[in-house]
Order: C-alpha cells, then structure tokens, then sequence
C-alpha cells in the first residue's frame, strides 16, 4: 500500500515537471506563434521587465508576460510618438525592434539600458515574432 501510493506521488511529480502529455501541441520542427510568443516572453522577463515591470515601469511601458501585448501592439512610442512600440502594419517600422537593435534614430539608449546587448538570437526572435503579426 505504503509502495503504491510512493510511485503515483512519484507518478504525479514526473507529470507536474514534465507536463500532461496532450497539453503541449508544439511538435518542435515548426516554430508556430505560441511557442514564438512564449520564447519572446521569456526573454523580457530576464532582460526587460526589471525596469519595465512593476508598479512604475520605466516609461510607462511594462514587458510583463500579462502585459507585454497590450502596451506595444499598435501602442505608440513615447520617445518617438510618429512610430509604433509594435506596428502590425508595417512590422519593420516597429520602434521596440529599433530600441533592441541599436537603431541610429533611437532617441535615448539602446536596450536593454545599462547591460550589454541581446544575443542575436534573441534579436532573432523578437523580429520573427514582430513580423508574424504583420495584418494582410
Ligand atoms: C536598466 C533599466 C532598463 C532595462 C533593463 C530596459 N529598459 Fe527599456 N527603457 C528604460 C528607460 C529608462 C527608457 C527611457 C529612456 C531611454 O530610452 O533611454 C526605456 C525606453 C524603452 C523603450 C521606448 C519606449 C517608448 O515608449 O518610446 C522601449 C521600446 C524599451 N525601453 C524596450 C526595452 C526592452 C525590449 C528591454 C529588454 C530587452 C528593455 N527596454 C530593458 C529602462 C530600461
């Protein structure tokens, strides 16, 4: 009995770290949008959200997972208020993607402000993930 209840704790554990099988549709050859979106949100929480997150994010912009979408998709730029922080229209003209890349026309600091600039391939995937917004 006692040896019973071991291995489903057991059991319960290995599927609480791994994950209920069925629950992750992601088949790791196609990159689609969520797991896109997921990568994206990882890489504010480690590099951004320090200053852009809390009660007072750093120019009213916070990058937390539950509030990244809804303060730069279509949201205008404070530093450039002509440009969009994310512009589904015209992806490239995105003003986050020129603040990560160190755009000549950024006002103030490329970011992330005060460390040293993303991987390329975090790059990589921010701009992928911007440009999958694109609206047809
Ligand atoms: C050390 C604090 C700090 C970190 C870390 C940081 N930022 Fe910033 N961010 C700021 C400050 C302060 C400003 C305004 C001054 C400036 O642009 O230099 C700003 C401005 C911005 C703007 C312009 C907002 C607008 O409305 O025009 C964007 C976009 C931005 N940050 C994105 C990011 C991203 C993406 C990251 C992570 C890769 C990041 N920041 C990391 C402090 C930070």
């Amino acid at each position: 009995m006692k040896h019973k209840m071991i291995c489903l704790i057991i059991f319960l554990g290995f599927l609480f770290v791994t994950g209920f099988p069925d629950a992750n549709t992601d088949t790791g050859t196609v990159p689609d949008a969520n797991s896109q979106l997921e990568k994206v949100k990882a890489i504010f929480k480690k590099s951004c959200t320090g200053c852009h997150g809390g009660l007072k994010p750093d120019q009213e912009l916070n990058l937390e997972p539950a509030t990244m979408m809804s303060d730069t998709v279509n949201v205008s730029s404070m530093e450039k208020t002509d440009l969009k922080l994310i512009n589904t229209a015209d992806p490239s003209m995105s003003y986050l993607l020129m603040k990560i890349k160190g755009d000549p026309n950024i006002v103030g600091k490329r970011m992330p402000k005060r460390k040293k600039p993303l991987a390329d391939e975090a790059i990589k995937t921010i701009e992928e993930w911007i440009m999958s917004l694109k609206e047809t």
